[in-house]
């Protein structure tokens, strides 16, 4: 069977640029792409017309276990399995902008962006992971060899600025708090679903700073070179998954494949 690809956050931005990518590869995949509203993702309604059969769009809310568990129960009557999953969907923050100190901190605010950037992607590994086990391990370009090692791959899709260690600046409370409570989620899935057999591969990638919505407010202040295009950052970050193995599960890349530090 062709390989299948779950993209999470498939409306606009990174996670419709992995899917435009994944849809381009001459071995064919399909893809099955979430968002949390479907009808008004004209986007992602006008790749999957150009790909019949090939895509299918499925409603998450990724705060939302009910439509995870839903989507979970789909995808195993009509595939089966899934060999790659990419958590892509985001926010900054409810209000568009990040807290540039403690008087922009609600708790509203923070549980909110808690909710979607770190617990949803937990509840996706919740829900999915029996259908990861299920995976070939063949995705992409990735040799025989290497992909015997595990059957599924998890990407959480994090940022720099959740590093810890990196963090210079201060800022962004609940924005910089959910990338690390990300981080965390990804390194204790690789460890539970790293045990025994079949293993599921379990990463964060960092995709640079994207000329893409969630940013917008603060694209001024990046030098040019440093705003990437979504198919720049998703071609390097394709690159890394090729070149993934089990060894290399729990850590955070960067989209030129450096490690982060935590
Ligand atoms: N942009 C950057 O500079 C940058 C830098 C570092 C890391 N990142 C990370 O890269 C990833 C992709 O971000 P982006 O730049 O593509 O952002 P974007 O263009 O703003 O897209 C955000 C995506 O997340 C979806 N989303 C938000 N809340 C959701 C929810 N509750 N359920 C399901 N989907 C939801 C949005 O769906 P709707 O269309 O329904 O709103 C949209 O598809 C994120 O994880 C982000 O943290 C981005």
């Amino acid at each position: 069977m062709a390989a299948v690809a779950l993209v999470q956050g498939a409306s606009r931005g990174l996670g419709l640029e992995f899917c435009k990518h994944i849809l381009s590869f001459k071995a064919p995949a399909a893809v099955i792409a979430t968002c949390r509203n479907p009808e008004g993702a004209t986007d992602l309604a006008a790749l999957a017309a150009q790909h019949p059969g090939r895509v299918t769009v499925l409603k998450v809310d990724v705060s939302r276990e009910d439509d995870i568990k839903g989507a979970a129960e789909v995808v195993k009557k009509s595939f089966g399995k899934v060999d790659l999953i990419i958590n892509s969907s985001a926010m900054l923050h409810p209000t568009g902008k990040g807290e540039t100190g403690l008087r922009d901190v609600s708790a509203q605010g923070a549980i909110s962006t808690l909710i979607t950037n770190a617990v949803g992607p937990l509840v996706m590994a919740k829900y999915f992971s029996p259908l990861l086990q299920k995976g070939s391990g063949l995705f992409g370009q990735q040799p025989l060899e290497k992909a015997k090692q595990h059957s599924g791959i998890i990407v959480n899709i994090t940022a720099r600025v959740g590093s810890i260690g990196d963090n210079a600046l201060g800022g962004w409370y609940s924005y910089r708090m959910s990338k690390v409570a990300l981080n965390m989620a990804t390194r204790n899935l690789s460890i539970e679903l790293g045990r025994g057999r079949p293993k599921v591969l379990c990463v964060s990638l960092h995709p640079g700073t994207l000329n893409t919505d969630l940013s917008r407010p603060y694209h001024r202040n990046v030098p040019k070179d440093k705003l990437f295009s979504t198919q720049h950052s998703v071609e390097h970050l394709m690159a890394i998954i090729d070149s993934l193995n089990i060894d290399k599960s729990g850590k955070a890349y960067a989209w030129d494949g450096s490690e982060l530090p935590w």
